[in-house]
């Protein structure tokens, strides 16, 4: 089956409803297809200061939501990307193929840096997408890629190849670099990796903040009133819904330019109800905005009630959970050190032989 790779961070308490809908659902549902590698990026969470009990906590946390959205342990490969040490090994290979001035222009890292006052952003922070890449190229090897120290090819291209990496709009840049770099190792070195493919769904991949509804939905959010946790009680869950900014109108009419804040609602409402916009919008005219907000609190509670009480039982059992995660980083660590050993060898490594 051809691969999908995603990864989520670890950076908070809970997932957000834009998590849910620009990338976990498609989690899920590719699993059905698809042999899916996916990762919560504990490594990606230390680019930031952070504090050791909570990271800890909330990588438990992460997976155990992940599993409550129905990621299925027995078909997907779920892991801690610190349990698989090929990740850092192959982003230090990749970072001294990427250039400076590349790496600068990543749009992520300058909004981040400005946040946080641009000297004081850590160097690890700069070189974040470079271990995004990796993450994602070990496990999309070329299977013609030769077996290393032989220069023979371990088999043809079948087209069972294609490699996805289903994300929401704002990781598009980062896998854009990941394919110029699969690119540029194959030229440098031998093909070696398939060049990977984002993965957008189309109506969700930019959910915005409830009250400022032309930025993106976020953890770093500067209202928590903004955002929607997958984990939050339905009752402060409907209350921000009900409470979310729209515009002096009384349309539930899609227009990303004038009612920004509808448009986001329409857009959340359709990608849960499954239901398209323009049926939406034939639904709720006349009847003004709060029956509309009532409806899709009900959507949204209705689809986050059952992922928290499975998370909180999940979490009940850390042993278990642990296990599980160990159980994944073994799948993973084996695909990881079968591609970092064709890349030791590529790059010119002298192997410690078997
Ligand atoms: P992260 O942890 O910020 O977000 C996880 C996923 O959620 C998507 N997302 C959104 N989608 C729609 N609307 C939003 N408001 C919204 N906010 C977040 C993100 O696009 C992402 O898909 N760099 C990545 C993590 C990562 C990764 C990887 C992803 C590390 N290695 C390898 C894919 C492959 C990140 O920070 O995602």
């Amino acid at each position: 089956a051809p691969r999908v790779l995603s990864g989520i961070q670890p950076t908070a308490d809970s997932f957000h409803l834009g998590n849910y809908l620009g990338a976990l659902r498609q989690w899920v549902a590719l699993q059905e297809t698809h042999d899916a590698f996916y990762c919560v990026v504990d490594l990606h969470a230390i680019t930031v200061e952070h504090d050791p009990a909570a990271l800890r906590r909330r990588t438990r946390v992460s997976a155990a939501q992940l599993l409550a959205m129905g990621v299925d342990p027995d078909r997907s490969t779920l892991f801690v990307q610190s349990q698989v040490p090929e990740h850092a090994e192959l982003a230090w290979v990749l970072s001294c193929l990427t250039g400076f001035g590349e790496a600068s222009r990543m749009t992520q890292f300058k909004d981040k840096a400005a946040k946080q006052g641009a000297s004081a952003a850590s160097v690890g922070l700069f070189t974040y997408p470079i271990l995004q890449a990796a993450d994602i190229l070990l496990y999309s090897p070329e299977p013609g890629a030769a077996k290393p120290g032989t220069g023979e090819r371990t088999g043809e291209r079948t087209g069972e190849q294609a490699f996805h990496v289903p994300v929401g709009e704002d990781q598009r840049q980062h896998v854009e670099l990941t394919r110029d770099l699969a690119g540029r190792f194959n030229h440098r070195f031998g093909t070696t990796f398939v060049e990977p493919e984002a993965y957008i769904p189309r109506g969700a991949a930019k959910i915005t903040d409830l009250q400022d509804p032309t930025s993106k939905m976020s953890k770093s959010a500067s209202s928590p009133q903004g955002i929607i946790d997958v984990l939050e009680e339905p009752g402060p869950m409907r209350k921000k819904i009900m409470r979310a900014v729209t515009d002096t109108g009384t349309e539930v009419r899609f227009d990303e330019e004038n009612k920004a804040g509808v448009s986001n609602l329409l857009r959340i409402h359709s990608a849960l109800s499954g239901d398209t916009v323009a049926d939406l919008e034939a639904r709720y005219a006349g009847s003004g905005y709060g029956q509309f907000k009532k409806d899709l609190a009900e959507l949204v509670t209705g689809t986050f009630t059952p992922i928290r009480e499975r998370t909180l039982k999940l979490l009940d059992d850390e042993d278990a959970l642990d296990r599980i995660l160990a159980h994944g980083a073994a799948r993973a660590g084996e695909v990881a050190a079968r591609t970092m050993d064709v890349v030791r060898d590529r790059v010119g490594f002298v192997g410690r032989g078997r």
